[in-house]
């Protein structure tokens, strides 16, 4: 990345444990001072806050000059804990947020991103902080075991040629670090759809995994039954809903934001594999 960093202060990541966030900060190494922001702290300098409540932030975010909010994966109330990251982010005097939101995100069919619609609207209109957007796409990596050839059977409940713009999560680590690092001078205000180069099913996706195998459609009650008992009901109805919107229309997202991002042409799943 040739981009110069905006000057001052360190860049916190929340979410920084999960899949999206551990991805972020290996992307952000070397590149500036970052606070990892987590719910259970597990390495010296890790911050721990509660989204659910607002404890920490403010602590946490305080010398932050840019914050990068990952939400937890289909929460109950995104919108809730934007707002408490937003007015941690003003008390603690931070210049710019970007939030990690989802392409298609006002898709009333499916709940979970219709509250990331919510959420930027709320960026838009909160006031007394610079922001910007990410909207990724699926990323290819929840894949990631079918991949690298590490099982032999997938079960979706969905189309399995339903098509798919689905983007390499180090890619999308690699502009967020980018936004995150440049800041909110030179991205205030933009909105980034962040979609692989092609649009595929999980068929063909299967294809291109090292060990390539044929995937299995099952019934969304099928899936419940085998997947999903350890989810509350509320993460279980909006899966639910993203999966029969899948099952209509796919999930496509355009690359070229991306491309512009990255200054090179975003991985496609066969790049990813042979990476592996
Ligand atoms: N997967 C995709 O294809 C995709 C595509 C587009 C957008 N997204 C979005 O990406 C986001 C993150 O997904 P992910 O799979 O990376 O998430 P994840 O691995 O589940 O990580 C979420 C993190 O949230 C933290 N967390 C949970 N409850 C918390 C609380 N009360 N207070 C503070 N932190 C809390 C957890 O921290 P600890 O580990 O410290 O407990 C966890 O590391 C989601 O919003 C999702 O919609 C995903």
């Amino acid at each position: 990345m040739a981009s110069a960093p905006a000057s001052g202060g360190d860049l916190a990541v929340i979410g920084a444990a999960g899949k999206t966030g551990t991805a972020l900060v290996s992307a952000l190494a070397g590149r500036s001072s970052v606070r990892r922001v987590v719910h259970t702290a597990r390495r010296t300098g890790d911050r721990a806050v509660d989204l659910e409540t607002g404890a920490g932030l403010i602590d946490a975010l305080s010398g932050c000059r840019g914050v990068y909010f990952i939400a937890p994966n289909v929460h109950p109330d995104e919108p809730a804990l934007l707002r408490r990251v937003l007015v941690a982010a003003v008390e603690a005097g931070v210049e710019h947020v970007v939030y990690h939101s989802v392409a298609w995100p006002y898709t009333p069919e499916m709940p979970h991103h219709l509250d990331k619609a919510r959420c930027e609207d709320m960026l838009h209109t909160f006031g007394g902080v610079r922001w910007t957007v990410l909207q990724p796409c699926a990323y290819a990596e929840n894949f990631g075991a079918v991949l690298d050839g590490s099982v032999d059977t997938l079960e979706v409940p969905y189309d399995l040629d339903a098509p798919f713009s689905f983007v390499a999560l180090a890619d999308v680590a690699e502009a967020a670090a980018r936004v995150l690092v440049e800041g909110a001078a030179v991205h205030h205000g933009a909105t980034y759809e962040l979609g692989g180069p092609e649009a595929i099913g999980v068929r063909q996706l299967c294809e291109q995994a090292l060990r390539p195998m044929n995937p299995t459609r099952i019934s969304v009650a099928e899936w419940e039954d085998r997947y999903a008992q350890s989810l509350s009901g509320d993460a279980r109805t909006r899966l639910a809903a993203m999966f029969d919107f899948y099952d209509r229309h796919g999930f496509v997202a355009g690359s070229a934001q991306l491309r512009g991002l990255l200054g090179r042409a975003p991985l496609g799943v066969a790049e990813l594999v042979r990476a592996m």
